[in-house]
């Protein structure tokens, strides 16, 4: 059975709910994927349990323990290497990474970034939006590349920014739509409709265009 489904491996740093969401939907049949491992920077954080709650094996490699960011990628990279994965998928993991680590996964890795990228690369991105007056805001799944949220988008969902928003108010509209946006994406890549190809995202072999 799970030869022929794509082999995921999930990074996380914290919480998990993108995590969360993917598991529910394999679990729902409707994401015809295995998740062979759920990697984490951190201990102890919730998304790990999610996952050792649903069986899935959990692996932490600390990055303080390590020298440089050059040889945690390079760990990192045998990690998930072990795994054997068709596809990587960052859920929440607060890394910037190498070019040798995204280079040795391009086309095979995803992002989803809490923005309607191009806009507001890197964090804080709920405060930029409201600090601008922006009427909308959103999210965005998009292949990695080694320029930080800057890879070509896969999908984006927008939001509506509303008068008296806070900050975590707009950050848990939107990631109600991460929720619905990262399967949905995992799935096109699933069932092999969605790919990269020189440097842009291709559905059903038409170029993306957010
Ligand atoms: C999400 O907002 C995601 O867009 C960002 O980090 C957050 C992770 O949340 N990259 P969770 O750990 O999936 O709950």
């Amino acid at each position: 059975m799970s030869d022929q489904q794509l082999r995921v491996v999930v990074l996380i740093s914290g919480s998990g709910s993108n995590l969360q969401a993917i598991i529910d939907e394999k679990e729902a049949g409707t994401l015809p994927i295995e998740i062979c491992a759920v990697i984490s920077n951190k201990e102890d954080v919730r998304g790990l349990e999610r996952a050792s709650h649903h069986g899935i094996p959990t692996k932490v490699l600390d990055h303080k323990h390590f020298n440089s960011r050059e040889e945690f990628d390079q760990e990192l990279m045998l990690v998930i290497d072990s795994f054997c994965p068709d596809l990587v998928v960052l859920a929440g993991f607060m890394r910037i990474l190498t070019p040798e680590f995204t280079n040795h996964y391009l086309g095979r890795m995803l992002n989803i970034h809490p923005s309607l990228l191009p806009k507001y690369q890197g964090l804080h991105t709920h405060k930029r939006a409201l600090e601008a007056g922006d009427k909308e805001h959103g999210v965005t799944v998009h292949f990695v590349t080694a320029e930080l949220d800057g890879g070509p988008a896969v999908i984006q969902a927008r939001v509506p920014v509303l008068d008296g928003d806070t900050e975590s108010m707009l950050a848990a509209r939107v990631l109600e739509q991460e929720h619905v946006i990262y399967p949905r994406a995992i799935l096109w890549f699933a069932e092999g409709r969605l790919r990269m190809c020189n440097g842009q995202a291709l559905l059903d072999d038409q170029i993306i265009h957010v």
